[in-house]
């Protein structure tokens, strides 16, 4: 090794791990993360140097920066994601199993010498703000130096993380990423370096993390979906709290209460915008505020009086660039304008970015994520899209104008409902409310969705995506839902339990619903049915608000649309519940008895 520096901490165990994984993967150099600025500014500098990173025109975007990734190398791969826990059973039917003992002879093969040529990082992170009670922490040794920047803007990173390894290793989750791309000596790098084969391994019993071949999001930055809820799930499971796909937010009435909402949608389904919502006029004028504490993943444990609280456990948002415009999130907006760092969307010729949504009217001319000249009539008449769909900025969260003053309290924010919500063309109404815990385990439990763009696979197609978390459950879904059925046993006050969908389209495939910030009216029937005994209609589903129980001030939504918005369609319905029976099937070996009543109580109720 070229050089082998001081390790920043003391521990040996760490320092004997770090060793071991070197050894294993010989890269040329071991890189201990301070998390300084210095150290940032040097890393961009190196990456600029070598075209992995352009610096954007500093005077319009301040301390941006875009990353263009490998045409292969753009999303989660759901398929190439394995559960390693030491029997199948454990896993479930709906992970990937391989046997642990299997994939770790695997992973030995695929990881030597697979640094070769690189740096290794040794990266230190905690996922919640540093000594909260609720927080974790990990290592993530990569080779990316991409990786390190992103998750410096996503996680707390660096020394201060060190200092509580150096008292205490045992809690510290191993996490070895590589990018899978050695180089042999004099070998030139590519610009986005990675490998066709991909690995993103799970070992929940031994709380391991093993990513090979990508550099992309959630397959690279393992503090976050690998860490934060696969690993986190089966932490939460035995330790009595929630690891959770859900973005936080807290409502605050014209009196100054606030009301925290903790929702799951599946990804490129809406939280990002949710948790970032600005009232329409007429609510603004009114006193009402919304408030963002995390866009993502909700850790929720009770506390001591059992109320559920809830920490963010990121530092950062790494959300999806297209359909992202002052006119949709400006909230978002405000917090992508610097200290930025974008990936895989289009550079406009005054060195800025640009993606599909972010303005009205597109730049003249642009190179897109693929680093091809691009033109609006490009766009219009071969369908090339100047960003990729998934397309992500990453963005420190205190850049965000409604960041709560609450989002790093140790202790968390107090969860008064949970909304579920997937993206349905059909079927699904704009909100109803569940009938109680149970009957909203049920609910979350059958949520289906269309596919988005934010994994590999086929999009458009409705899967089951129970709590948004089919691809981020550590362990076997039937007993995440016996664990959701269980966690309200212990608690004082149980959250309502809720159902969204902004996405019902009519018979032109128009969405009917305007969305975006006229959510908040969904969303002051949600705290108003939570706080002030707002009205509401029983249907065969749960409860649902009649036109009056909304406020419409400042929006022309006649009752017909809102009704056929709201249609309960019987036969739809039928349909419905029969392709949740296909999931329960699956699922049979461990589905709690809930369930399987709850799902005859709604075939009863129907008819
Ligand atoms: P992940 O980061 O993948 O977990 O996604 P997310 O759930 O945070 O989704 P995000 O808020 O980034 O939204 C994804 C896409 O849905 C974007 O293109 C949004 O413009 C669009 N979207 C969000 N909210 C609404 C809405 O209320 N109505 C409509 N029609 N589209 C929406
Ligand atoms: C998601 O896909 O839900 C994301 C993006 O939030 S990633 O980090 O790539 O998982
Ligand atoms: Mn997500």
């Amino acid at each position: 090794m070229k050089n082998s520096p001081k390790p920043l901490s003391s521990n040996p165990h760490l320092i004997t791990w770090v060793e071991k994984i070197a050894a294993l993967c010989k890269p040329d150099a071991i890189h201990w993360v301070d998390g300084s600025q210095a150290e940032y500014d040097a890393l961009c500098a190196q990456m600029v140097a070598s075209g992995t990173f352009i610096k954007l025109n500093e005077k319009k975007w301040p301390g941006c920066f875009l990353a263009r990734s490998d045409a292969s190398d753009v999303a989660r791969v759901e398929d190439r994601t394995f559960i390693c826990s030491l029997s199948k059973d454990a896993a479930g039917p709906t992970n990937n199993w391989v046997n642990p003992f299997e994939m770790r002879k695997t992973l030995k093969g695929l990881f030597d010498g697979c640094m070769k040529g690189r740096t290794m990082y040794v990266l230190p992170y905690s996922m919640g703000p540093i000594g909260s009670p609720m927080s974790q922490i990990g290592v993530e040794l990569t080779d990316s130096p991409y990786v390190v920047v992103n998750m410096r803007i996503m996680a707390r990173i660096g020394a201060e993380v060190f200092k509580l390894i150096d008292k205490d290793f045992k809690r510290v989750v191993p996490c070895v990423h590589s990018v899978g791309a050695p180089l042999a000596p004099g070998q030139k790098d590519v610009v986005w370096p990675c490998n066709k084969e991909k690995y993103i391994v799970h070992f929940p019993e031994t709380r391991e993390i093993w990513s090979f071949g990508s550099g992309y999001g959630g397959n690279a930055l393992l503090g976050k979906k690998c860490f934060a809820l696969r690993i986190a799930s089966a932490m939460a499971r035995d330790e009595g709290w929630m690891a959770e796909h859900m973005l936080i937010l807290g409502v605050e009435n014209p009196k100054g209460e606030k009301t925290y909402v903790a929702a799951a949608f599946p990804s490129a389904c809406g939280k990002t915008n949710f948790a970032m919502l600005i009232p329409p006029p007429h609510f603004q004028q009114q006193g009402w505020k919304v408030w963002t504490v995390g866009d993502d993943i909700a850790w929720i444990k009770p506390d001591a009086n059992g109320r559920l609280r809830a920490i963010n456990p990121e530092a950062g948002f790494f959300g999806v660039a297209p359909g992202t415009g002052d006119h949709t999130n400006p909230n978002a907006m405000k917090a992508l304008a610097k200290n930025t760092i974008f990936t895989n969307v289009a550079l406009t010729d005054d060195g800025g970015v640009w993606w599909e949504g972010m303005t009205k009217e597109a730049p003249a001319h642009a190179i897109d994520w693929k680093g091809n000249d691009w033109t609006p009539a490009l766009g219009k008449e071969k369908g090339v899209t100047a960003a990729h769909a998934n397309a992500r900025f990453t963005a420190p969260a205190k850049q965000c104008p409604t960041i709560d003053p609450a989002w790093e309290d140790p202790e968390g924010v107090p969860i008064h409902a949970i909304i579920f919500g997937g993206r349905r063309a059909t079927t699904m109404p704009l909100v109803f409310q569940a009938f109680n815990w149970s009957s909203g385990v049920y609910i979350g439990a059958t949520m289906g969705s269309e596919m988005t763009a934010a994994a590999a696979g086929t999009i458009g197609k409705v899967r089951r995506d129970p709590m948004a978390m089919l691809p981020f459950c550590g362990y076997n879904m039937g007993d995440y839902f016996r664990h959701w059925i269980n966690m309200q046993k212990g608690l004082s006050e149980t959250p309502r339990v809720f159902h969204v969908n902004w996405f019902r389209k009519d018979k032109d495939g128009k969405f009917m619903w305007p969305g975006f910030s006229e959510n908040m009216r969904v969303l002051k029937w949600i705290v108003d049915r939570v706080r002030a005994g707002g009205k509401a209609k029983e249907t065969p589903i749960g409860w649902v608000p009649r036109y009056r129980d909304i406020e419409w001030d400042g929006l022309d939504f006649p009752e017909e649309k809102f009704d056929e918005l709201q249609h309960f369609d019987r036969e739809a319905w039928k349909a419905e519940v029969l392709g949740q029976g296909e999931l329960f099937f699956d699922l049979h070996a461990t589905l709690p008895k809930e369930l399987i009543f709850e799902r005859e109580l709604l075939m009863c109720r129907m008819g």
